[in-house]
């Protein structure tokens, strides 16, 4: 009989190869761009040099960490935490392929993001959300600085831009009695119900513990408090990237956002930074400001990920599928919300322990394309050293949702049909 199969040798050798290829590199999540550090599209050669004469461009102090693709736009926040950096609000063109490591746009122009200008200008933003409703919001956390240098210059504010015009349509301040002693809030949701006018913007309060809750129809806010807002006291050991370090008092970090499952109902999943632990709560509480002092019994405590699993960023699709990044891991982690919240139904999707060494956010688009930033943020706040800029520092990666989720844990369910039935914890 002659066989058909390789010999068990080859099997062995190209085992071998794809461990190889694991251990070195992303194989599902495709590099798209790479900086070894970041530059800005000055508007000509005397504006940038300019900008380095005055200090207002230092590129070593430029760390991107917030992504957000709408349409042919990728936008890139740079957050104030050091002097240095033009702007803070930022995009690149998706079809514009002239480079790998193209120079960042101020958005929407140089003159919006001034810093310290607390009427048209922008401070420092974090993480960025476009909305079905063609609005792009941002939250300025009007700090320059970061730890006990943070100077707060400007009051918090919520900053929703119309991406069709480029155009800010509205700026809330969060009013001085939501923002308490250390508030830090770099995560925001936003959660379009019946109209683009029903939609509510979700803000995590780190280091003050709390959920600040904005409407856009009544342009208001409040501010939840909660036990399961706070840091784990024993989670909070962290080592990434051979450096070890302690963030033991961060609280309620990440979030994402289900789709309508079929009570009606959304869920908010979030952990807090130092923690290994899932929560969720239905919006129809966020929702309801009467709730903000009443609402304990309404969260719901899911079950621990594996240890080292901190996230600082998630992302939920249209099919419930969750993304999570897994800062100790250098590694995407994945949890199907058909599924209960349990480790046996998470996985890695994608893993790199040079290039995804702190992926510091991920988000879907229109199209279901998966979007990684990486930035070794660990590396350029904890590490004496800082960043190494004679090599790639930040990459951009992309996979299409199908391609990054197949042959998983988290491959389940209908394609196509997003009639949900809810996951047996909430049943
Ligand atoms: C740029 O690259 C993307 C992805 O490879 C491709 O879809 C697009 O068509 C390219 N654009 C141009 C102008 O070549
Ligand atoms: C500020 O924090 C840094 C590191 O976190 C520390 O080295 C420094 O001593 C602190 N400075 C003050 C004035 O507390
Ligand atoms: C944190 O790490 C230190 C040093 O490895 C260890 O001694 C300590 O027990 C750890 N703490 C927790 C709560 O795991
Ligand atoms: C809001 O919460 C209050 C207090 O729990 C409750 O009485 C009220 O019915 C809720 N409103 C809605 C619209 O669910």
């Amino acid at each position: 009989m002659i066989s058909i199969l390789p010999k068990a040798s080859t099997f062995r050798a190209l085992w071998f190869l794809l461990v190889i290829y694991q251990v070195q590199a992303t194989y599902r999540l495709q590099e798209r761009y790479a900086w070894n550090y970041i530059d800005y599209a000055f508007n000509d050669i005397n504006h940038k040099v300019q900008a380095q004469i005055t200090r207002n461009y230092i590129p070593e102090n430029n760390l991107p960490v917030g992504i957000e693709v709408w349409n042919d736009k990728m936008f890139i926040s740079v957050p104030r935490w050091k002097e240095g950096i033009p702007a803070t609000l930022n995009y690149i063109s998706l079809t514009d392929n002239n480079s790998k490591s193209p120079p960042l746009i101020p958005y929407p122009d140089w003159k919006s993001n001034e810093l310290g200008n607390c009427n048209t200008g922008m401070n420092t933003v974090y993480r960025i959300k476009a909305d079905e409703c063609n609005r792009l919001w941002v939250l300025d956390t009007g700090t320059y600085g970061i730890g006990n240098t943070t100077q707060q210059l400007c009051p918090y504010s919520i900053n929703v831009f119309n991406l069709r015009t480029n155009q800010r349509i509205r700026r809330f301040e969060i009013p001085a009695e939501l923002i308490k002693e250390g508030t830090f809030i770099a995560n925001t949701v936003v959660d379009v119900g019946k109209s683009c006018d029903d939609t509510f913007a979700y803000f995590s309060d780190e280091l003050a513990y709390g959920m600040i809750v904005y409407s856009w129809a009544e342009n208001r806010a409040w501010r939840f408090k909660h036990g399961y807002f706070f840091p784990d006291p024993l989670a909070g050991n962290f080592t990434i990237d051979g450096l070890t370090f302690n963030w033991d008092e961060e609280g309620v970090f990440g979030m994402s956002l289900s789709p309508r499952y079929v009570t009606g109902e959304k869920y908010l999943y979030f952990s807090p930074l130092a923690s290994n632990r899932e929560f969720a709560v239905s919006t129809n509480v966020l929702r309801n400001s009467s709730k903000v002092d009443d609402s304990y019994n309404d969260f719901i405590a899911l079950e621990n990920r594996a240890p080292n699993s901190h996230t600082t960023a998630r992302v939920m699709d249209d099919y419930g599928v969750q993304l999570f990044n897994l800062i100790d891991q250098n590694a995407i982690g994945c949890w199907n919300s058909l599924l209960p919240y349990h480790p046996k139904y998470h996985c890695v999707v994608d893993r790199d322990d040079v290039g995804l060494i702190f992926p510091s956010d991920v988000k879907v688009d229109a199209h279901r394309n998966v979007w990684v930033m990486s930035d070794r943020m660990s590396n350029f706040l904890q590490a004496p050293e800082g960043l190494n800029y004679n090599e790639v520092n930040f990459r951009v990666y992309m996979a299409p949702m199908k391609v990054l989720i197949q042959g998983t844990v988290c491959d389940v369910g209908l394609e196509g049909s997003r009639s949900y039935h809810v996951n047996e914890l909430f049943e």
